[in-house]
Formats: structure tokens, C-alpha cells, sequence
């Protein structure tokens, strides 16, 4: 035996040995887990449907919902129609969402939330774009100088290429324990983003006060109804939509993918709710879920089932999500960040010009930001039936307007904002968290085989992220259950592009 071939069994001695330290280090299994998942938003559904793609026909997957499939996704009949009561938008490259509904034969809607854009400020719309593309231009340049373009590049140079990059670390089967982890995955400096805030980004970036006081501040107000001074990373997020002319909504309704993920999921949907998660110390399987079923009476006995693994798919938060966790060696509690409260308010009027300075109804913009931040409306915008337009939209037909506020507005409030006012109705939403410098990012494993979705949600909360969360618990699940330990918190460019180098040899 010559001194390399002794190297070489010597190294794959070392390399059974490691295999084998591996295997007793980890848990691996012959059978898929019994899978429970408490939520079925966007997220709880997106979870079901990976995990089925993963594990096949054989894994028992469970879904409990206390209200309705889709969540924050929801409709409400207004005037005879449905329109998007919670999460009404999508960007085109959320990329979940766009496949979703390619792969369900759904159709997507244009046009959401475009048209006319007024920034108001309490007093005077400061800003209005025109039906003319060339007076737009110059009402923009002569107003925020070149800052209205120069956002759009900014985002995607600095948000969307490397937030795109998600995509492919995850098909690559990547996973990640925290939220800091997921982002540092995507870009390093996106932690970074959460613990600044967006105001002082975009003034280092060389953005003018008037942009960030009216145009930023007016977005932030309108998607996520907070001030500046909101971590930069949430704020980017707002700023994607700001202005982004593919924003598309689902026809008959957004939750029509969550609707479709839990049916090709074929996961059994329980109607009940999750009322405490018990950790089983002993043999057998780890977790036992106690629930109260929507259809049994007030009086009736709490229901149990047994699951090897538990997914929570909604912001653990007292208000939100009531569960109690038990016989857990350390104490898992619900996160103490608030949460920001958004109303929705559908008005079937003319808007009151007068109130905004204008003379003329056909010069009132579609979409009204609002750049006051003691103002108690955070805009307006006209809002379509989500089968689309009604082709007997007339002239003189009143329109429908969607009014959000960070309270119940009153009806002098209202009043004073419409005329000819004749139907009015009120959503109050739990709406996302209210978002702080410095929030702590939550882990996505609060215990073995117990994950938590909706931490995700500190970095940004929308459909689209819920389902990135949603993959990435996916992926965990699936490494933890398989004993693939080098798909976990493990993935850097580098080595990805080692390896494919060494394919293309
Ligand atoms: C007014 C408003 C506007 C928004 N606009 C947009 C937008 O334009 N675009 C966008 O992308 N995002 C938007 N969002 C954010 C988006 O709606 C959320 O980020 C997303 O829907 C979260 O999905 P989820 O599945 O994580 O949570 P949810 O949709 O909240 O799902 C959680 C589910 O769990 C259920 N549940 C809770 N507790 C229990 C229990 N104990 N037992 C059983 N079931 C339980 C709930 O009933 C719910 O159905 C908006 C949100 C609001 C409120
Ligand atoms: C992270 O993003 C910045 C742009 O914001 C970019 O310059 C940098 O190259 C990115 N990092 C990696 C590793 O791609
Ligand atoms: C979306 O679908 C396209 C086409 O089928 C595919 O190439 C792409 O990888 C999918 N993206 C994601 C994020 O699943
Ligand atoms: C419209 O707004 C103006 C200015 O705020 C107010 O004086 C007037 O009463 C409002 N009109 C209606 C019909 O409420």
C-alpha cells in the first residue's frame, strides 16, 4: 500500500466516522411527521401546499382556522359587490404570488391603485399628477427635482435584486432559524436596514426633505398608516408599490390563493381555534393541540390531537392569536410588540373638492396620499369591485372610495370629506405590527419542531412575505426532519457557486 491510497481510506475512515456522528446527532426519519398548522392566511396555506410538494401523499397535514380561509386576505360585500377589504395589492415580482396564481388558472387584475395620484397635506394637495404623461413629468421635476425617478432605481438596485435572491436559495432547499438570518442570506446589509431608519437612508442617499416629507411619508401612511422614523427595510417595501404601475390584485378576490393552496394542499381544514399547545415530555409525539370547534357550543369539551410538529401561522400577539403554551422547559410566550391598528372605511359619494382645494370633479385624483401626520385619514383612493370595473360605471354615478385611518373616523369626519354620501360601511383591522427602530427580530423556531411563520412579519408583513416565510419553515421542516443539517443557517454564495461549477465540469 503506497502512502496515497493509505491517505485515502484513511480519509474515508474519517468520513464514516463523521456520517455517523452526523446521523446520531440529528434525527432522522423513515416516516413523514404529522403536521399541524394553526392559521390558514397566506401563509398557514402557502406552509401546507410546500410541505405536500415535499413530503407527498402521505403526510397528515392538519389546518386550523377560527374564522375564515385567507385571513387578511378577506372580502366584504359592499353595494352588491365584493371588494378587498384587507390586503388589496401585489407587486409583480413577488414572485409566491405570481406563480400561485398562474399555477390555479387564476386571473390577475391591473390597474390597482393607479390613475390620478394627489399628495395632500391637510390643507392643499401640494402634489397631483395630470392625465398628461408630459405635464406629470414636469409637475414632478418642478416640485422633487429628479428624486420621483432616481426612488425607482434606488429600490430596485437596492431592494429588489437582492431580495429577489431569495428565490433561489430557497428552490436550492435552504433554511433559516431566525429572521436576521433569512435577510443576511438575501443581502448583508438588510439587518442592517431594520435598525435605521428609512428617512435617514433616503437623506444619506441624497433624497431632498420635501421628497421624503411629502412623497415617502405619504406612502408609508398609505400602506402600512405609520410616520417616518419606520425602519428602513419596511419602508423600502412601501416604497416598491409607491408609484409602480404593475400592481395587480387577484379577480374575484386575493384569498382565492390561499382558498386554492389548502384544496391542492389536500390538507384537513379544522373550523375551530387553537386554544393551547402542550409539550408531551414522554414517548410518542411531541406536541398535543387543544381546540374548541366553531360548530360545537360554548359548553362542549375541548377537542385534542397529537402532531409531531406544530407550525404557527399567526402574529402570536394576546390580541391576535390567544394560545397557551404548556410543559415547555423554557416558557414561550407571545411577542410583546404592538400592533397597529388600521380601519377601512368603503363610502359610496362624490368626494367634497372643496374640502382638498379643487373646483372641478374631473381633475380629483384616483389616489390621495396624506403627508400631515396628525391628519386622522391616511388616504383615499377610488376602489374597484374585485371582478374589476362594472361596466356601468356612469359620470354621474357616485364612485366607491376606500378610506384608511389609524381610528374610527366619525361620521362628522366623513361627512365633511364626502358629499352625497349614500352607503357606508367599516372594517377594523389588527393590521400588522406597529414598527419600531430596534424591534427585535423573531426566531422562526421557538422550539424543536415548533415553528412560528408570522415572525417574519417584524421585517415587513405582506401576502408575499408570509409566504417567503412560509417556504422557509418548509425547508426547515423538511432538513430538520431528514437530518440535513448543512441546509440549515449554512448558505453563502460562495460555496453555491462552487458547487455549480463543479456540475458544469
Ligand atoms: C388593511 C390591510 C391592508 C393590507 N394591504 C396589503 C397589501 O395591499 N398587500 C400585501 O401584500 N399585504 C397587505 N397587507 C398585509 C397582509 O394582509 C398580511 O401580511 C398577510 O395577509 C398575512 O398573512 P398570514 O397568513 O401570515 O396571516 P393571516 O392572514 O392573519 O392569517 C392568520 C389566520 O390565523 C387564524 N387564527 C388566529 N388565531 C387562531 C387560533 N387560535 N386558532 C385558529 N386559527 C387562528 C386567523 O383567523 C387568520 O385567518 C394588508 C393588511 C391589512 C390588515
Ligand atoms: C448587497 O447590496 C449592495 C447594494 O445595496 C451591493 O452593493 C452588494 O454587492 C450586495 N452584496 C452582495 C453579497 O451581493
Ligand atoms: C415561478 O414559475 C417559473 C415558471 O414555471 C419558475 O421558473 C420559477 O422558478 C418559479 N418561481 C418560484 C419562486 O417558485
Ligand atoms: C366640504 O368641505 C368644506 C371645507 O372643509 C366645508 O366647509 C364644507 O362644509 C364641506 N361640504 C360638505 C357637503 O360637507
Amino acid at each position: 500500500m503506497n502512502m496515497a491510497s493509505l491517505l485515502k481510506s484513511f480519509t474515508s475512515l474519517i468520513c464514516i466516522l463523521l456520517t455517523c456522528l452526523q446521523t446520531i446527532g440529528s434525527t432522522e426519519h423513515e416516516n413523514p411527521p404529522r403536521i399541524a398548522i394553526i392559521g390558514a392566511g397566506i401563509g398557514g396555506t402557502s406552509a401546507a401546499y410546500f410541505l405536500r410538494e415535499h413530503f407527498g401523499p402521505d403526510v397528515k397535514i392538519d389546518v386550523f382556522e377560527k374564522r375564515s380561509v385567507g385571513g387578511r386576505a378577506a372580502t366584504i360585500l359592499f353595494n352588491d359587490e365584493q371588494y378587498e377589504a384587507g390586503a388589496s395589492i401585489i407587486h409583480p415580482r413577488n414572485m409566491y404570488m405570481v406563480n400561485f396564481t398562474k399555477l390555479f388558472g387564476l386571473e390577475p387584475l391591473g390597474g390597482a391603485e393607479s390613475g390620478k395620484l394627489g399628495i395632500f397635506d391637510g390643507k392643499d394637495m401640494v402634489f397631483s399628477t395630470s392625465d398628461w404623461g408630459v405635464v406629470t413629468m414636469a409637475k414632478m421635476v418642478w416640485r422633487y427635482g429628479w428624486d420621483v425617478f432616481s426612488i425607482r432605481s434606488y429600490i430596485n438596485d437596492h431592494l429588489f435584486t437582492e431580495f429577489l435572491k431569495i428565490y433561489d436559495i430557497q428552490s436550492l432547499g435552504y433554511s433559516f432559524t431566525t429572521v436576521a438570518d433569512l435577510l443576511l442570506a438575501m443581502n448583508e446589509t438588510f439587518v442592517e436596514l431594520t435598525k435605521k431608519s428609512i428617512d435617514d437612508v433616503l437623506k444619506d442617499a441624497g433624497f431632498s426633505e420635501r421628497f421624503i416629507n411629502e412623497f415617502v411619508m405619504g406612502a408609508l401612511r398609505m400602506n402600512y398608516g405609520q410616520k417616518l422614523g419606520l425602519p428602513a427595510f419596511v419602508g423600502s417595501v412601501s416604497l416598491a408599490a409607491a408609484g409602480e404601475s404593475g400592481l395587480w390584485s387577484v379577480k374575484g378576490g386575493n384569498k382565492l390563493v390561499p382558498q386554492k393552496l389548502l384544496e391542492s394542499s389536500k390538507a384537513t381544514l379544522i373550523e375551530a381555534t387553537v386554544t393551547k399547545v402542550t409539550f408531551q415530555d414522554d414517548v410518542g409525539p411531541m406536541y398535543e393541540v387543544e381546540y374548541a370547534k366553531n360548530s360545537d357550543g360554548k359548553d362542549a369539551g375541548p377537542n385534542r390531537r397529537e402532531y409531531d410538529v406544530v407550525i404557527i401561522a399567526t402574529p402570536l400577539h394576546d390580541k391576535v392569536t390567544d394560545i397557551k403554551f404548556e410543559e415547555f422547559p423554557k416558557p414561550i410566550h407571545n411577542f410583546p410588540q404592538p400592533f397597529h391598528t388600521t380601519v377601512a372605511t368603503f363610502v359610496e359619494a362624490k368626494p367634497n373638492i372643496s374640502y382638498f382645494g379643487y373646483s372641478e370633479v374631473c381633475h380629483f385624483p384616483d389616489v390621495v396620499f396624506t403627508c400631515d401626520k396628525d391628519l386622522y385619514f391616511n388616504s383615499i383612493g377610488k376602489h374597484h369591485p374585485v371582478e374589476g370595473t362594472s361596466e356601468t360605471e356612469s359620470e354621474n354615478k357616485n364612485s366607491i372610495y376606500k378610506i384608511f385611518s389609524n381610528a374610527v373616523p366619525t361620521v362628522q369626519q366623513i361627512d365633511n370629506l364626502f358629499a352625497d354620501k349614500n352607503d357606508l360601511r367599516i372594517v377594523e383591522w389588527l393590521a400588522y405590527p406597529q414598527y419600531n427602530i430596534g424591534d427585535e427580530l423573531p426566531p422562526f423556531v421557538l422550539h424543536d419542531q415548533l415553528y412560528y411563520i408570522n415572525g417574519i412579519e417584524l421585517a415587513a408583513s405582506a401576502l408575499e412575505m408570509s409566504a417567503i416565510g412560509a417556504k422557509n419553515i418548509a425547508n426547515l421542516i423538511v432538513n430538520h426532519w431528514t437530518g440535513n443539517m448543512d441546509k440549515i443557517d449554512e448558505f453563502s454564495w460562495r460555496d453555491e457557486s462552487l458547487k455549480t461549477d463543479k456540475t458544469e465540469l
